[in-house]
């Protein structure tokens, strides 16, 4: 066929690591559970805008500054960023790019978060540090979804690049990037163990 793909969005999908994810993430989780305990501003804030879940996006945002176990986290993202922008071929020679913010988000069973994008950075994602089976994945929408107009929908076989929605499953010790332009959500978790996951933004200069 005489078409060609042009100007497509990229998600980037990799493991942390190769080895000792477990015991890095079970710190992790229990770094997570502690700041939940300690973060009353943070479960206050979550109580009216997280139901039944826990989050510091509001309270505790620049985790990377103040712990070690993010702050050793926060090492390892950069690479997967710089990697991620290589991808994109952004032209970051003689500039630099940091991570600006990075918070923590736990979801019992019911808790969801709704359609959101993450303004003031570039490149935003999500890592896994405890994801139970069957808890829900992340859902990213087509981002020229609201310039479709009349379009007509899709084929139930349509090939996944050429649907209105992709969700990529939490597998803990992975990382997802994303352009922060993408809009994504979570699904209510159905499982009644926690999700735990840890998202961050990166800007440049
Ligand atoms: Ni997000």
């Amino acid at each position: 066929m005489p078409v060609r793909a042009w100007f497509p969005t990229l998600i980037y999908h990799e493991p942390l690591q190769r080895t000792a994810l477990t015991r890095f993430n079970k710190e992790l989780a229990e770094e997570c559970r502690r700041l939940r305990d300690y973060d009353t501003a943070g479960r206050r804030w979550s109580s009216k805008n997280y139901p039944g879940g826990y989050t510091s996006y509001a309270s505790m945002n620049e985790l990377h500054r103040f712990s070690s176990t993010f702050g050793t986290l926060e090492k390892k993202l950069l690479g997967h960023a710089r990697q991620f922008a290589r991808g994109l071929e952004m032209d970051l020679r003689g500039r630099t790019i940091a991570m600006t913010d990075c918070w923590v988000n736990i979801m019992p069973e019911f808790t969801a978060h709704s359609l959101h994008l993450h303004p003031l950075s570039f490149i935003s994602g999500t890592y896994y540090v405890a994801t139970p089976p069957g808890c829900s994945g992340l859902k990213f929408e087509d981002p020229r979804l609201s310039r479709f107009m009349a379009a007509p929908p899709k084929l139930p076989s349509a090939r996944p690049a050429n649907r209105t929605h992709i969700t990529y499953p939490a597998e803990a010790g992975h990382v997802i990037l994303f352009e922060s332009w993408l809009r994504h959500e979570v699904a209510a978790n159905r499982v009644s163990e926690e999700r735990i996951s840890i998202s961050f933004n990166f800007n440049w200069r």
